[in-house]
């Protein structure tokens, strides 16, 4: 197999060339099975031509359904009889293919069967290829909160190949790219000035090798310094505070959105809290804002779920003690975690204002 490496510690980061030669990759792990996992989707769109030029069959396919609402324990429990029924043990390997679900509830799934077994991740959407699937957070939502049950269990890779992502709607490749974003904002001022000189539209399918080999990377120098999460690796949850309790709401009332869709709006209700708690610039604020809105439209939220948007807050991963912790913009390019928040009011103010005009 030809591969690039992304420069990473934790775990290995490749991005694939060719795939000429992923059997004798395979096999150099010694596992006694390698089982894949992936959604009824990805299976229909992507197994068949990933098997062919691998020329690689595995041992047997496990099938979830697509989607965040599939996110699950009961998902974890059709998957986990599914490894009992093949025979699994702890040498064998589970090889995630698949995007933001299939590898967190996958290599989930794998940290716990039998007390862990190793998982490689092969992911499909730009969002798992930047994010999701690097640095070894594992999780399910539970009763629609975002990841409540979890661990962090490194994978033995993650191999990123470009090509899967061909077949991605227009909105999903905008989805993936709110994490490029944050890593911009969090990060590199420099990438975000090339970021927003041009429309988002024009990344969509023609989003580089190099740009995704970034945004890795860039996930990759803080996980390798914080893996765990105790300090740094906060920084990137720039704009999930808000984000992930707006995803929940939303999902939780029937309304169709996506991850990104709601980290986009998590970043600017956040950024405006940065103003306030982290100094930053007003005029950064404003350009990021107003080119976040003019790209990805404004959210419709409902005023009347804001009381439920803060109410989840509360149950944020980050909290300490009965405060909300925020990981917010200091500016453009850097930021800094632990700002902690305890005035239900202010949030909802940041919710009511990310809805009014610039
Ligand atoms: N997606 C944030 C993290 O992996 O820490």
């Amino acid at each position: 197999m030809k591969t690039t490496s992304i420069n990473c510690q934790t775990h290995p980061v490749l991005q694939v060339d060719d795939w000429v030669g992923f059997g004798a990759y395979i096999n150099s792990f010694q596992s006694d099975q390698v089982v894949v996992l992936t959604d009824t989707h990805v299976f229909e769109s992507c197994f068949d031509a990933w098997s062919e030029k691998a020329a690689y069959t595995p041992a047997a396919v496990i099938e979830i359904s697509p989607g965040e609402a599939h996110k699950t324990l009961s998902t974890c429990d059709h998957v986990w009889k599914e490894m009992h029924r093949l025979r699994l043990t702890r040498n064998s390997m589970l090889l995630c293919l698949g995007g933001g679900v299939v590898t967190d509830l996958g290599g989930f799934c794998a940290s716990v069967f039998k007390r862990g077994i190793r998982c490689i991740h092969v992911p499909t959407s730009l969002l798992a290829q930047v994010d999701a699937a690097v640095g070894g957070k594992t999780g399910v939502d539970q009763d629609w909160l975002k990841n409540m049950i979890g661990t962090f269990h490194k994978p033995e890779s993650v191999l990123i190949d470009t090509e899967f992502l061909k077949t991605l709607p227009d909105r999903h490749w905008a989805n993936g790219f709110a994490e490029v974003i944050k890593h911009a904002l969090i990060a590199d001022a420099n990438m975000w000035s090339m970021i927003q000189s041009q429309p988002l539209t024009t990344y969509y399918t023609a989003t580089s090798r190099a740009l995704i080999a970034h945004a890795a990377s860039i996930k990759c120098v803080v996980i390798d310094q914080d893996p765990t999460e105790k300090g740094l690796r906060k920084i990137l949850n720039f704009g999930h505070t808000f984000g992930h309790a707006v995803e929940s709401v939303l999902l939780e009332n029937g309304y169709d959105i996506l991850h990104g869709e709601a980290i986009v709006a998590g970043m600017q209700m956040e950024a405006l809290l940065s103003i306030k708690l982290a100094g930053l610039d007003f005029r950064q604020y404003h350009e990021l804002t107003l080119w976040l809105r003019q790209q990805y439209g404004l959210l419709a939220i409902p005023t009347e779920l804001i009381p439920e948007i803060v109410a989840k807050m509360t149950h944020d991963k980050k909290n300490i003690g009965s405060k909300i912790s925020f990981s917010l913009l200091k500016q453009i390019g850097q930021a800094d975690y632990d700002y902690l928040v305890d005035d239900p009011e202010l949030l909802s103010d940041i919710v009511r204002a990310y809805l009014k005009d610039l």
